[in-house]
């Protein structure tokens, strides 16, 4: 057993060349560089968690938001001194924004390489020609890569949580996003090598699995070809949770227009399927969620919500919001607000809209609201989130929860930090515990972000 967790585990080995990874963006993108890993273990490279010890350096990056794509500008600069220091380190730059700019991020004095996120398979290709011819750049975008075949080699901390992805690429076109470009169109991936990759995990020690894709609701197997075999996410779904019952299964993004009736009976069939829904609203405003060409609209958004509620009583309910989108008035401004009360998220990730350039938005809307307005929208809806978040917590009070012990708290290592199946972090005190047990806590105070426990 010790032995094949090594096996997904990234290896320290001084003798192989050392690469230096670092990851932005969401749970997809820390996936994809632990794809890249692999290929690179496999073409000779090992981890290695100082710049200073690598020969090659690999920035995995996001463009969902200007913000995101400004960081990773400002680390490119910290990478340029490195450069100056090492003559002889390759720096490549992946994911989505190398996708987005192709050749202008090629242009960048300090880097070597742009590979986007079907492009990986040719990263050893890549690097070699970087060394004998200088810049390379691979931004092809596939139908069909999902990477199926390729163990992801697991940088994680405690080997408890996994993450894999089930599909890639987004056939949505929500007018203000950039990752059907950077990510391209969807495709399912085989459900047989999802399936075997979450029995080794398991077998490896770890607990808990959380399946990604832009959109999980339309994850749609069509089986091998002329057959008449077809899987939907429910029924992948259902596969992993009876892989064992000890074995959390997670899962985002939902998608409010796909997510069906079937999927949340999976859930409330099988109790280690977590009681925990990211439902992104984007917006509580009809005239807003139709120009995002989100292809539902509020009372349908509400009708989910009870719909998860009837079927899977306990279940929190997070979302992601966008504040101050193109023409957004204060009356629909005062809807978010509204749908937020309504619903009462546990949590939610909230943004400033932010205009990516190609996008449907950026060409056909004026991005029209002030900075400052965009500002003070957000700052509300924050406000309000934190009080929905300490309310939720403050219900919890008095109840006792299973928690996946994920390590000693960041503030203090007497403190063990664990997960209800809701997703929500505990905090308590527990000797002779370690990563990857379960324990019943019960809760006797909380802030908005946390739950503070006792052994129950
Ligand atoms: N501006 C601001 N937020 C955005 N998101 C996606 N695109 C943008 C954008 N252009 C947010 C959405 C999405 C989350 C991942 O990022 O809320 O659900
Ligand atoms: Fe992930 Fe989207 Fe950012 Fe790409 S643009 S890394 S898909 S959040």
């Amino acid at each position: 057993m010790q032995n094949e967790y090594q096996s997904v585990r990234a290896i320290f080995d001084p003798e192989r060349l050392q690469v230096y990874i670092e990851t932005y963006g969401c749970q997809m993108n820390v996936n994809d560089s632990e794809v890249v890993l692999s290929i690179l273990q496999k073409a000779g490279y090992a981890l290695c968690d100082k710049i200073e010890d690598a020969s090659l350096v690999l920035i995995n990056t996001c463009a969902i938001r200007d913000n995101a794509e400004q960081r990773i500008l400002g680390r490119l600069e910290v990478f340029r001194l490195e450069k100056k220091k090492n003559p002889g380190l390759v720096v490549g730059v992946l994911g989505c924004m190398a996708e987005r700019l192709k050749e202008q991020l090629l242009a960048h004095p300090v880097v070597d390489l742009v590979a986007g996120p079907d492009a990986y398979r040719d990263l050893p290709r890549l690097i070699a020609a970087v060394t004998a011819d200088g810049k390379q750049i691979n931004t092809i975008l596939s139908h069909e890569e999902t990477y199926a075949d390729i163990s992801p080699v697991r940088m994680d901390r405690n080997a408890v949580s996994a993450y894999i992805s089930i599909m890639r690429g987004c056939n949505n076109v929500c007018s203000y996003c950039v990752v059907p470009y950077t990510r391209g169109a969807e495709r399912s991936r085989d459900p047989q090598t999802i399936l075997h990759e979450a029995r080794e995990l398991f077998a490896n020690g770890y607990k808990e699995i959380s399946l990604l894709g832009q959109n999980v609701d339309s994850y749609n197997w069509k089986g091998v070809p002329g057959s008449e075999q077809t899987m939907d996410f429910a029924d992948l779904l259902e596969q992993v949770a009876l892989i064992d019952p000890s074995l959390r299964v997670r899962f985002s993004t939902s998608h409010p227009k796909d997510m069906s009736d079937k999927v949340l009976y999976t859930m409330a069939k099988y109790p280690n399927i977590c009681r925990h829904i990211h439902l992104p609203v984007q917006s509580g405003s009809n005239a807003m969620l139709e120009k995002m060409n989100r292809k539902h609209t509020r009372e349908w958004y509400l009708e989910r919500i009870e719909s998860i509620r009837r079927i899977i009583p306990g279940c929190s309910i997070t979302t992601d919001v966008i504040a101050g989108f193109c023409g957004e008035t204060e009356a629909d401004h005062q809807d978010t607000l509204d749908l937020f009360r309504k619903v009462g998220f546990d949590a939610a990730f909230m943004f400033q809209y932010s205009e990516r350039p190609g996008t449907k938005a950026a060409r056909h809307f004026a991005d029209d609201v002030p900075p400052e307005v965009k500002t003070t929208r957000l700052n509300e809806i924050i406000a309000l989130q934190n009080s929905l978040s300490l309310e939720s917590n403050r219900r919890d009070i008095g109840k006792v929860f299973e928690v996946l012990i994920e390590g000693p708290s960041k503030r203090s290592d007497k403190d063990m930090v664990g997960r209800t199946s809701q997703n929500k972090a505990c905090v308590f005190k527990a000797s002779g515990y370690k990563a990857g047990d379960y324990v019943n806590v019960k809760v006797v105070d909380c802030t908005s972000a946390t739950l503070l426990c006792e052994l129950a």
